[in-house]
């Protein structure tokens, strides 16, 4: 599966951020991968539309990783076969959302507390599949507990393709620092392809986790809010070893419209413009003047409003 990737760029799962717009956004700046929201098994079994519809590939050319969360085999086994139907390439297993609301349910990172039920979750994944099935986990369940090199190799076991690996534990959430040295822990132990994540802020970054860990791609999360170019950055350096110019602030209020305007095609003016505001913010980060706009931005209402505050930027 990570070989036939056009390069080493993963975009993270973002509940929340990578809908279909967000991925599209992603296509455009050169990622190799990009992974839906996390959705849920129960949800999907249940068939519950707006679970499904988190699905949607669109017309998206490069490969779409579809990732569940749940923690009973028998669910996981009757909605795998989902993915591939809805054309994703390839399904994943959440074992690492540190999010209380999904770890009391026993999903998500509370996988790792159980390393038998973790076996049987990614056995009725990979069995009913019918396309690769790949695991996200992140160091441990806290500090006392960091088993991501004994998951790695149940998982491997399973006859998974792929394990991501964020170095902090569920206990981190995203505390601190990420501690890279799990990932590299994890790639020495296992043959399969081990993407390395958390806590890359730049292309430089990037290049300093493959060169470190070893591990076979990248997986860039919060440092793309907003920030497209990060895609585009590591894409480059990594291949080329150029780095290109910065976006301008005229470039970045124009892909943020865009982008915006992509929300509100897929989900309606309504729903679509109270999601694009928060990355409507994120675009418009650290520019100048861009606190004076921020509030009425929190309230827009429509297209136009937000385009309004995002254009009057243009002028500092
Ligand atoms: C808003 C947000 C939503 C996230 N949602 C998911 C998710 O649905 N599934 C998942 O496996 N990880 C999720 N994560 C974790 C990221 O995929 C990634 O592991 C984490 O942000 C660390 O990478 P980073 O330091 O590059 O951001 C989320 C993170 C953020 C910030």
């Amino acid at each position: 599966m990570i070989d036939k990737l056009k390069n080493k760029v993963i975009i993270a799962p973002m509940a929340g951020v990578t809908d279909r717009a967000f991925r599209e956004v992603a296509e455009l700046f050169g990622a190799g991968l990009v992974f839906t929201e996390m959705i849920s098994a129960k949800g999907l079994y249940y068939g519950d539309k707006k679970t499904k519809s988190l699905f949607d590939k669109g017309n998206l050319k490069i490969p779409l990783c579809a990732q569940i969360f749940g923690h009973e085999p028998d669910i996981i086994s009757k909605v795998a076969g989902y993915a591939v139907s809805c054309g994703a390439s390839c399904l994943d297993i959440n074992s690492g959302c540190p999010a209380p609301k999904i770890t009391k349910s026993s999903d998500g990172a509370a996988l790792m507390k159980n390393p038998l039920l973790f076996e049987e979750v990614l056995y009725s994944a990979v069995k009913n599949a019918n396309c690769p099935v790949s695991v996200k986990i992140r160091a441990g369940w806290n500090r006392e507990s960091v088993n991501a090199v004994q998951l790695a190799k149940i998982a491997e076991k399973c006859g998974v393709c792929m394990i991501t690996v964020h170095g902090r534990t569920a206990a981190d959430y995203y505390k601190g620092k990420a501690d890279w040295s799990i990932i590299k822990d994890v790639v020495s132990s296992v043959n399969i392809p081990v993407v390395g994540n958390g806590d890359i802020f730049n292309a430089q970054n990037a290049k300093e986790m493959l060169e470190q860990t070893g591990c076979a791609a990248v997986m860039l999360g919060r440092a793309t809010l907003g920030n497209p170019w990060l895609i585009r950055d590591t894409v480059l350096l990594l291949d080329e070893n150029k780095l290109p110019k910065p976006p301008s602030v005229e470039e970045k209020i124009k892909l943020a419209l865009f982008h915006i305007s992509l929300i509100i095609k897929y989900k309606g003016e309504y729903i679509g413009v109270r999601q694009a505001r928060k990355h409507a913010l994120w675009y418009i980060k650290g520019l100048k003047e861009s606190a004076r706009v921020k509030n009425l931005i929190s309230k827009a209402n429509s297209y136009e409003e937000i385009e309004k505050h995002l254009t009057c930027l243009n002028e500092f």
